[in-house]
């Protein structure tokens, strides 16, 4: 259980000139341009990072649809819709940037149903993994395999409401399908201590990470199948800087858990080249990587730098020196400004750290988004 800090000086997120004010060229009362389409969607896949409230609709002990969570959430005035956050995720933060008319919906949302989905569909499941066994300990969660089953009926409500082939032109151009998923692999699976559940037990990291890879390569490509053209992939985040690993090794605030980050760092380097191969081998695709590992990376070592006061202490939540034990509820005491929190909660990042890390793959450089960020991929 090492140190993992990281000293050099990569370029202050804030420092970034962002291009605010989108071309809302042709956009009717609805939301649709003239060719009755929208102006951009996003069909969001992964685990609790982007999960806009599947999870409500499932009998799991995975569950954000409970205060305080979403105080911060303005669409809903405050009240919890199941988002992991206070505020609004990576992923509503994108499509607010790129114009789409209203956040993708979750796909097990009774409402998700006839032009609300040319928003695009949110598919994104707390506790849910690259792998079918990933969360089993959560009872229920969407694995990625069961989001790419849900969008593959998306795809022909598409098809019934705008006909085939400007559903394919609306897929094609006008969509961006994210997948921020693998966190869970390591957190809900192989590094489970519980040996009827963890894969540890069985298997090398090499091979439990080749594993992942291989579905994850299965999954993009069944993607492509149904018309998918423009990827954003996110990789592992410093998992073994959050709140509840640091409190559980009972770490110092500026310390990491070394072997979580270590898995990521292996998983995420393998990505990188899972990616070349698709952007190589499926013509008109584009695969772009999100460097979150970095990102967030960044945030946590120079937290000071962009307003936070600590990136170590959960704003919600309970235990230990970093309130990072008992997930965030109605009993769970809450900080005083939680724009000062790069943490909601023991897991995960709040509004304040989630806009931060949106306008990077929004705007930044190939460092953290490459080979362009999503401002340039929807031009495409
Ligand atoms: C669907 O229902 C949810 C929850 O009741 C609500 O937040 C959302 O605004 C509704 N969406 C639409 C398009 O009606
Ligand atoms: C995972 O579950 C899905 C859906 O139930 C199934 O189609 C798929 O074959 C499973 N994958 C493996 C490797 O078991
Ligand atoms: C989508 O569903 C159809 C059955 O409705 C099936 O034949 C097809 O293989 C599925 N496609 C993918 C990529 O899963």
């Amino acid at each position: 259980m090492g140190m993992t800090r990281r000293t050099n000086t990569l370029p202050l997120l804030y420092s970034l000139i962002l291009v605010v004010g989108l071309l809302k060229y042709n956009a009717n009362a609805d939301g649709t341009d003239d060719d009755g389409l929208g102006q951009g969607a996003s069909f969001i896949f992964g685990d609790s990072l982007v999960d806009a409230g599947n999870n409500n609709y499932l009998p799991t002990l995975s569950r954000a649809n409970i205060r305080p969570n979403g105080i911060d959430f303005a669409a809903s005035g405050g009240t919890p819709t199941g988002r992991y956050t206070n505020g609004r995720t990576i992923g509503d933060i994108v499509g607010e940037e790129l114009g789409q008319p209203n956040y993708a919906l979750p796909f097990l949302a009774p409402n998700t149903t006839g032009k609300a989905i040319l928003s695009g569909v949110n598919y994104a499941s707390g506790g849910g993994g690259i792998l079918n066994a990933t969360g089993r300990i959560f009872v229920n969660r969407l694995s990625m395999d069961i989001q790419v089953d849900y969008f593959n009926i998306t795809r022909k409500q598409l098809d019934q409401l705008v006909g085939p082939a400007k559903a394919r032109n609306f897929l094609m151009k006008k969509s961006i399908f994210s997948i921020t998923i693998g966190a869970n692999d390591f957190l809900n699976n192989y590094m489970l201590p519980v040996l009827s559940i963890g894969a540890r037990i069985t298997e090398s990291p090499d091979g439990f990470i080749d594993d992942m890879l291989n579905h994850l390569r299965n999954q993009l490509t069944r993607l492509y199948q149904l018309d998918a053209r423009k990827f954003v992939i996110g990789n592992v985040g410093p998992i073994g800087c959050i709140p509840y690993q640091k409190t559980i090794n009972q770490l110092n605030q500026d310390q990491c858990v070394d072997l979580p980050n270590k898995l990521a760092k292996q998983y995420n380097g393998r990505l990188k080249d899972l990616l070349a191969e698709l952007n190589d081998n499926l013509k008109g695709a584009t695969f772009v990587h999100a460097n979150v590992y970095d990102l967030v990376m960044e945030l946590i070592t120079n937290y000071d730098k962009y307003g936070f006061a600590t990136a170590s202490r959960a704003c919600c939540g309970n235990g230990g020196q970093f309130a990072g034990i008992v997930p965030c509820g109605p009993t769970s005491s809450m900080c005083g400004d939680r724009s000062k929190h790069v943490f909601w909660d023991p897991y995960h990042p709040s509004d304040a750290a989630n806009v931060l890390l949106a306008k990077q793959l929004l705007d930044g450089d190939t460092q953290y988004v490459s080979p362009m960020n999503l401002r340039q991929l929807k031009e495409l």
